[in-house]
This record gives structure tokens, C-alpha cells and sequence, in this order.
């Protein structure tokens, strides 16, 4: 007997037992025994006891059992195909619009440019005020803003205005409400001013009417000759074809249905400054629909300005509605003269992974491939370019059943109509391969497998079968194809790689459906130019887009169990420091790097090679070395009982991605940094480079290097702003506070560690929570002849830092000093400002010296 044939007699004999029993055997392969037994022992008893056409009557009624069992229980069997396939959905975006073409045709009428002739003197930026940065639609402002990577800044309304100018430029190309009345109430002399700022720099203003308790009917905007209706119940909006405001966002077709929400507001007005961009009608539910208003009302308006020379558009409703979004974005580009408008096209592709993969019943069988075929060739009429690019593991090749090994004979057919790119031999996941050589050998594999198919590169994941079970349900999916998530995603992104599996184009083919109808809605509402090309150019176009995002950054594996579980064994996230000692250089970072080296409870990295003690991974060149290399320097030491592991590299303070880098790899780590007189730091630095022969220090003397101009030659530049820049201290921790919160940070006046380093280290451990919590006045001890504490040994002896660490050299000319303290003067006043602002009470008395009034 076939293993298949044993299958389906043994599915039989399991009907009577229930589904569960049957799962359970066939799961635990013990079909033979039943059909070996059961079946044999059926007949007999059948020969036995009733007549010929009793028994012929039986074993029809039994085959037809069978049959019923077998299709609900196995539906990868051949009687599956008996079933109706009908739950299967239809691409069912009707548009108007491209009708005539099966919604081909590229837009008729080319979208405008908001381009303008004049000279504009302003920064592409958006000013928003808010009510609260908490609320639903500051929130979704910001959200839509970061999506499409337009700068911006939040004020709360109320508070006196931003600095609006810098020198002969705006600093913002759209100032936004989030509540129009905030601007309509806004005192006279403020008013006044944002107002002059709009006119002189050719600035539009976008505001939301936000809803009141009180209905109000008719009611006049303060200052202008608008009126509004709240409260309102809307459907059907649509757009008016004549508004110049349009550009990303198409008209001509209809948003038909209820509207988001009971809280809409309309505009009318009696003065030709303003035109509708959107309108709808009144919702009246259990109104019969002949009797209804269909008046068009409008709910988004554009004010051109004809009576006092500012642009604005209104909204009646915040950003719930989709088409708002659109609008919105559309409103930025009109209002900044197309300082803020984005580019049009789009690029998409599709992978399909799993080729081949998949459980038997779940594969494509060949009226899947076919509809695969026929919806790619539609696809390319609108997205020039498209092919599905497909993942495979040539393993897998023919394990379905008879109709689906068919299915893969025909995407081997049709090969050159799709692109390809290979996943492992058997579908293993590289990073799970312990065995190198094995890990070659199956890539060997799969690439013999492929030799007459170009490999590529993936991208993303999704993944659902059948529409009945779609989380959310189908209107879930059909809500983020018309407006939603999908669309947005489209609308927001250049480049658009989507990650499906093979299993989502067998089915329902849920894949074919959601393409080709977010396809057409965006066809349907959006000017948006599509295209397609292979994986390695898009990654070369989006790194030419964003060259920012060619720079790996680290995360946290620990944070993320998915993460986590694809991370080899041998790793651990115990591997990775809990505190940083930044720095900067030249204040004190040695001497307490040892202090701390003393404590029974901590440990730091084992020391680098190239830079001594110091790792320095977040500023230079060592992150490209990767999170292995870093991990590396803090290994599990065998029986040690430290629990807190640190790292102290002194150039990590003013390094311009370290703050960030440091975030996404150890948001939860705490900071120490030391900070001295900037002036002296500066001195005490170039002493130290000079000492060590660097040839510019060598040739100019402190003096000239701090004073060196820009009109100087570049090495001596550079040498002076690596000897000031890093004095800059309330610069760059602004910069560490824009990344780690202020109590994750602890700063530790320098002065302070040299006179008295005993009561340092011990708010040091306090901050840090360690235990135990040591006595360092017993560890460490004054050294007249250093100069300086030392770490006590064997009694009364003192064990010091090395001659590189406190120094002799001459005292700072006196020109010098008085030129730093003039140079410094604005750092250390906002220094002082940040140091108030976080709660530290006590202001260092060399920041008190240098803030003095200069002689
Ligand atoms: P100088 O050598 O210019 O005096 P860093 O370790 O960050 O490079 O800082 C070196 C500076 O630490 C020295 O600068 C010195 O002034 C200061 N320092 C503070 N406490 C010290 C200590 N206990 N021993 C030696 N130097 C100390």
C-alpha cells in the first residue's frame, strides 16, 4: 500500500475517533497499524454478517465518508480541489478615474509644482504650535512630519514667540496651528509680529478648527469674513480639481461613506480670498437618501491671502480623516512655495519568500502561479518595471502534492518573468550554523540549484493565508489598502520593499489582492509616479536619498526577543558596560578611571591594544568594527563577583555621533563626565600633544594656536579647534541630554576630584547605586611629592599616576587666559543655565572665577 493510500484509509478509521486522535497519530506516524488492522477487520465483519448488496450499499456510504473526512481534515489532498475556492477577494478599488484604461494610464494633467519665482529667503522647516504636546493631533502632526522627514518644531501656543529670523533668513518655511483659535486669540503684539514674519518671508499658516462643546452655527472666525458650522456629522468627501493646492493628492473621485468622527466643522464665506480644497456632505442617519441635503459643504479651505497678503489653509477637521493627511502635506508644499514638497515617485518591490518552502496544502498550485503571472503583467502597467522578486530553497522543490510540484514546474517556466534571490539550501537560518564548512557546503547547494537564476537581495515581512482569518478582519485589511497604514507607507517612502510569503499567493491570495488594490487607490487618489527595479539599485537610490542612513547604528540584540533568539548562544548581553566615563580629555578621566578600578564591584573593559586603556568604539573608526569587537573587551571573568561593568574612553564627550550611538546601543546606561576649567583643560591638552611631539604644537605656542584665525593654515586650524572645541561643555552635553535623560547622567566637578577625591568617589557610588558602598578616604591618599592623591599600598605607601598625568610645565600666559575667559564666556554661561536647569545647586568655583568679570 502507498504511504498515501495508508493515509487516507487511516484518516477513515480516525473519523470515528475524533480529529484530535487522528492529529495526534498521523503526527506520531503510527497510520500503518490502523490500516494494517482496522480495515481488514471492517470487511470481514461486513462479509459476515450482511448481505453482498448490504455490504456494496456500506462500503459507498463508507467511501463517501471518507471522502467528506478527508477534505476537512486534509485539504492538501487531491479532493480538495473539489472545493470552492470562493472566499477569494478581488482587487475592488473602482476609480473613475482610470476606468477607461483599467486605471493604467499615468495622471492625464501633470501635478503641479508649487515652485515660486521669488527669492526665497526661508528654511525648509515647519513651526507648529500645539495646545499640549500630548494632544491626539499634535501627536499625529509630528508623526506625519517624521514619516516624511520634514524638519520641524514644536511650541506651546501662549508663551511668547521663537526667534523667527536668522540674520536676513526665516528659520521656518509654514507656520501650522493645531488650534486655529490659539492664532485668532493671539495677543496683538505677538499677532502682529508672526503675522509681519508671514508677509516678509512669504510664509503660508495651515490651522486645524479643533472641536468646541458648543455647537456653533454659523459663527464668525475672529478677524475674518468666515463663518463656520461645528459639530457636524459628514460623508462623500471630494475634492475640488481647481484647488492650486493640490499636487500629491489627486481629484476626481469621491471618498464615499461616513466620515471619521461627529465633530466636523465647515466654512462659508462671503469674500473671494477663499476657495474649497475639500468638500462633503451632511451625514443624517435613518434619513432616507432621496430626501437628503447633498449640498456641498466645504471642509478644508484655502485662503489666497487678498486681504492681508497671508496664505493660509484651514482645516475643518484634524488628521483622522486619510485624506487630511494627504492634504496636509499638500498644504506644507502650496504654503513654503515647494520648499517643502515632496518628490512624487515612488519605487515598490515585492519579495516573495519561501519559493518552494511551505507545508504541503499551503504552496502554489498552478492556477496560483497563473493569477501570480497575470496580476504581475496588470501590475506593470501602472508600476513600470514590476516583477515579484522571489526567495528560494531549492530543497523544498517538489514537496507538495501532485498539483503543487505542477505549481512549481511552472514557476520554473516561467523564471525569467520574475527576479530571484536565494535564500539557504534547506531554508536554514545562517546564524544558526555552528559549522562553517557546513554552512558553505549548503550555500553550495542552493547555488548549483540556481545556476540559471540571478540572485538577489530581500527585504520585509508579512504574512496571512486566508482573508476569514486576516487579524482584525477584512475590513481591517481593506482599511489599511484605502487611506490606511499600507497606502500611508507608500505615500510617506521613496522606496518601498514589501516582504511577503509564497503562501500568501496560494489560498485566498491575499498578496494579489492587497498589491494591486493599494496599487489602484493610489493610482485612483494620488499623482504619485510608480516604478520598480531590482533590489541593488533601489539600495543604491535610497542610500543616495538618505547618504545619512549609509551609517550602521548598534542596537541593543537584549532588547528585542525576536532579536534576541536569532542571536548566537555564546553571546550574552551581560557583555556590554553599564557606565560610560566620557570624558573630555585632559580633566581628570585617568585618575579616576583607577579610583574606580579599585572597587571590589566593578570592572572594567580589558585594555585595547591600539589605544591603551581606552576602547573608544562610539567615536572613531572601531564601531565599523561591530558589536562583536566591543563585546569582546568585556568578557565574563571566571569567579568574578563585579556586577557593574564600565568603560571609560575621554574623546567620547564632544564626538559628534557618540551621544547617539551610545543611546541605541545602551539606553539604559548611566554617564559620567568630569569637567575642569575649560581654559585649563584647553592648556593642560596641548601640553600633552606637544609633549608627545605632534609637529604644529611643536611649531606655535599656545598662544598662537587659540588665536590662530580662519585666515590660518589648516593643520594650525585644526589644531586650535581640537584644543577648544571640546571646552564647549554646555554644547555638547545639550547633545548627550537630547539623547539620555539628566539623572542618567552625573558630572563631576574636576577641581573637586583633585582636592578631595574621597568625597567624589563616594556621590559617585551613591549615584551609581553600587554595593558596597567603600570608604575611599582609606584607599587613597595625598601625595606632596606628585602633588596630587594616590592610591594607598602595603601601610603608608602611595602608589601614583604615571609622569603623563599631572604634568610640569609653565603656568598659561596671562594674554592667554584672558583671551579663553572672553572665549569661553557665552559656554559658561549656559553652562550655568544647564547646570540651574538640571538641580545642581552648587556651581564649580572655577566656573564662578571664569565667569567674572574679564580685567
Ligand atoms: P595635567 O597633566 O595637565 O596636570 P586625563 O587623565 O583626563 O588625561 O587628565 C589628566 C589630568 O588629570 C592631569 O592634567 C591632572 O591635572 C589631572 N588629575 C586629577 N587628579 C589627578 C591625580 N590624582 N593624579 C594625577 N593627575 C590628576
Amino acid at each position: 500500500m502507498s504511504t498515501e493510500s495508508v493515509y487516507k484509509a487511516s484518516s477513515l478509521s480516525r473519523s470515528l475517533l475524533g480529529r484530535g486522535a487522528l492529529r495526534r497519530d498521523v503526527e506520531a506516524g503510527n497510520t500503518g497499524n490502523w490500516s494494517s488492522t482496522l480495515i481488514p477487520c471492517c470487511c470481514l465483519w461486513l462479509l459476515k454478517h450482511v448481505n453482498v448488496k448490504k455490504c456494496v450499499i456500506a462500503i459507498i456510504l463508507l467511501s463517501f465518508l471518507l471522502m467528506i473526512v478527508y477534505i476537512n481534515l486534509v485539504p492538501s489532498s487531491t479532493f480538495a480541489s473539489f472545493m470552492p475556492r470562493d472566499t477569494r477577494p478581488m482587487p475592488m478599488v473602482h476609480c473613475r478615474l482610470g476606468e477607461s484604461s483599467g486605471g493604467a494610464s499615468p495622471p492625464d494633467v501633470p501635478a503641479p509644482d508649487h515652485r515660486s519665482e521669488a527669492r526665497l529667503r526661508i528654511d525648509p522647516k515647519v513651526l507648529v504650535f500645539v495646545e499640549s504636546a500630548y494632544t491626539k493631533l499634535c501627536r499625529d502632526i509630528a508623526e506625519l512630519l517624521v514619516h516624511n522627514r520634514i524638519k520641524y518644531k514644536v511650541e506651546v501656543s501662549g508663551k511668547s514667540l521663537p526667534v523667527l529670523t536668522n540674520l536676513d533668513k526665516g528659520r521656518y518655511g509654514v507656520i501650522v496651528f493645531e488650534n486655529l483659535s490659539k492664532y485668532l486669540t493671539m495677543d496683538k503684539w505677538n499677532r502682529e509680529l508672526l503675522d509681519k514674519y508671514c508677509r516678509e518671508y512669504s510664509v503660508g499658516i495651515v490651522g486645524f478648527v479643533s472641536p468646541t462643546e458648543d455647537t456653533l452655527v454659523g459663527a464668525q472666525l475672529k478677524g475674518f469674513p468666515l463663518f463656520i458650522h461645528t459639530n457636524l456629522r459628514l460623508k462623500d468627501a471630494t475634492l475640488n480639481p481647481a484647488s492650486p493646492v493640490l499636487r500629491l493628492t489627486r481629484p476626481g473621485e469621491t471618498a464615499w461613506g461616513s466620515l471619521p468622527g461627529d465633530d466636523w466643522t465647515i466654512f462659508q464665506a462671503n469674500s473671494s480670498t477663499y476657495e474649497p480644497v475639500e468638500w462633503a456632505s451632511r451625514y443624517i442617519p435613518d434619513y432616507p437618501e432621496g430626501n437628503r441635503n447633498k449640498t456641498l459643504l466645504a471642509t478644508v479651505i484655502q485662503d489666497h491671502g487678498r486681504l492681508d497678503s497671508i496664505q493660509r489653509v484651514i482645516f475643518g477637521s484634524g488628521l483622522r480623516f486619510w485624506l487630511h493627511r494627504l492634504l496636509f502635506l499638500d498644504a506644507l508644499s502650496y504654503l513654503s512655495h515647494g520648499q517643502l514638497s515632496l518628490s512624487l515617485d515612488r519605487m515598490i518591490l515585492v519579495d516573495i519568500d519561501d519559493i518552494f518552502v511551505g507545508e504541503r496544502g499551503t504552496r502554489l498550485r498552478t492556477d496560483d502561479v497563473q493569477a501570480l503571472l497575470s496580476t504581475q503583467s496588470r501590475i506593470r502597467h501602472y508600476v513600470p518595471g514590476f516583477k515579484f522578486n522571489l526567495g528560494f530553497s531549492g530543497k523544498y522543490f517538489h514537496h507538495g502534492i501532485d498539483e503543487e510540484n505542477k505549481g512549481d514546474d511552472m514557476i520554473l517556466e516561467n523564471v525569467d518573468k520574475f527576479m530571484w534571490f536565494s535564500h539557504m539550501w534547506n531554508h536554514q537560518q545562517p546564524h544558526l550554523y555552528d559549522n562553517l564548512t557546513q554552512l558553505e557546503l549548503d550555500m553550495n547547494l542552493n547555488r548549483e540549484f540556481a545556476m540559471v537564476l540571478p540572485r538577489q537581495t530581500c527585504g520585509l515581512f508579512t504574512h496571512t493565508m486566508l482573508i476569514d482569518r486576516y487579524p482584525g478582519g477584512r475590513d481591517k485589511l481593506d482599511e489599511s489598502i484605502q487611506g490606511g497604514e499600507l497606502f500611508q507607507t507608500i505615500v510617506y517612502n521613496s522606496i518601498n520593499i514589501f516582504m511577503t510569503h509564497m503562501s500568501n499567493y496560494g489560498n485566498d491570495r491575499l498578496a494579489l489582492y492587497t498589491f494591486e488594490s493599494v496599487l489602484k487607490f493610489l493610482r485612483c487618489w494620488t499623482n504619485i509616479r510608480l516604478s520598480s527595479s531590482p533590489p541593488v539599485q533601489l539600495a543604491e537610490k535610497y542610500f543616495k536619498l538618505h547618504p545619512e542612513e549609509m551609517d550602521p547604528v548598534w542596537g541593543n540584540p537584549c532588547d528585542d526577543v525576536r532579536h534576541q533568539r536569532i542571536w548566537s548562544r555564546n553571546k550574552s548581553c551581560s557583555a556590554l558596560p553599564h557606565f560610560l566615563v566620557i570624558g573630555p580629555q585632559k580633566t581628570g578621566t585617568t585618575a579616576l578611571y583607577s579610583f574606580l578600578s579599585l572597587h571590589p564591584a566593578l570592572a572594567s573593559n580589558i585594555p585595547s591594544p591600539t589605544t591603551f586603556e581606552e576602547i573608544q568604539f562610539f567615536n572613531a573608526n572601531n564601531y565599523y568594527k561591530g558589536l562583536d569587537w566591543y563585546m569582546n573587551f568585556f568578557p565574563p571573568i571566571q569567579g568574578n563577583t563585579s556586577r557593574y561593568t564600565f568603560e571609560k574612553s575621554a574623546t567620547y564627550f564632544d564626538g559628534e555621533l557618540v551621544p547617539k550611538r551610545a543611546h541605541a546601543l545602551l539606553p539604559n546606561a548611566k554617564l559620567v563626565t568630569i569637567l575642569i576649567s575649560p581654559a585649563k583643560r584647553a592648556y593642560s591638552w596641548y601640553q600633552h600633544i606637544k609633549y608627545h611631539g605632534d609637529i604644529v604644537a611643536n611649531n606655535y605656542s599656545f598662544h598662537e594656536v587659540i588665536t590662530a584665525n580662519d585666515t590660518a593654515p589648516k593643520p594650525l586650524r585644526d589644531l586650535r579647534n581640537r584644543c577648544l572645541n571640546p571646552g564647549k561643555y554646555s554644547h555638547h552635553l545639550d547633545r548627550w541630554l537630547m539623547e539620555f535623560a539628566p539623572n542618567q547622567l552625573h558630572i563631576i566637578d574636576g577641581s573637586a576630584l583633585r582636592s578631595d577625591p574621597a568625597e567624589v568617589m563616594n556621590a559617585l557610588q551613591r549615584f551609581l547605586k553600587i554595593t558596597p558602598c567603600i570608604d575611599y578616604s582609606k584607599m587613597l591618599k595625598y601625595d606632596p611629592k606628585k602633588g596630587f592623591f594616590c592610591q594607598l599600598v602595603n601601610g603608608d605607601h602611595t602608589k601614583c599616576l604615571g609622569k603623563s598625568k599631572g604634568r610640569n610645565y609653565p603656568a598659561m600666559e596671562e594674554k592667554s587666559s584672558k583671551f579663553l575667559q572672553r572665549y569661553y564666556m557665552s559656554h559658561n554661561t549656559a553652562l550655568v543655565k544647564l547646570l540651574k536647569k538640571f538641580g545642581n545647586r552648587t556651581i564649580p568655583h572655577w566656573l564662578k572665577d571664569d565667569l567674572s568679570t574679564p580685567s
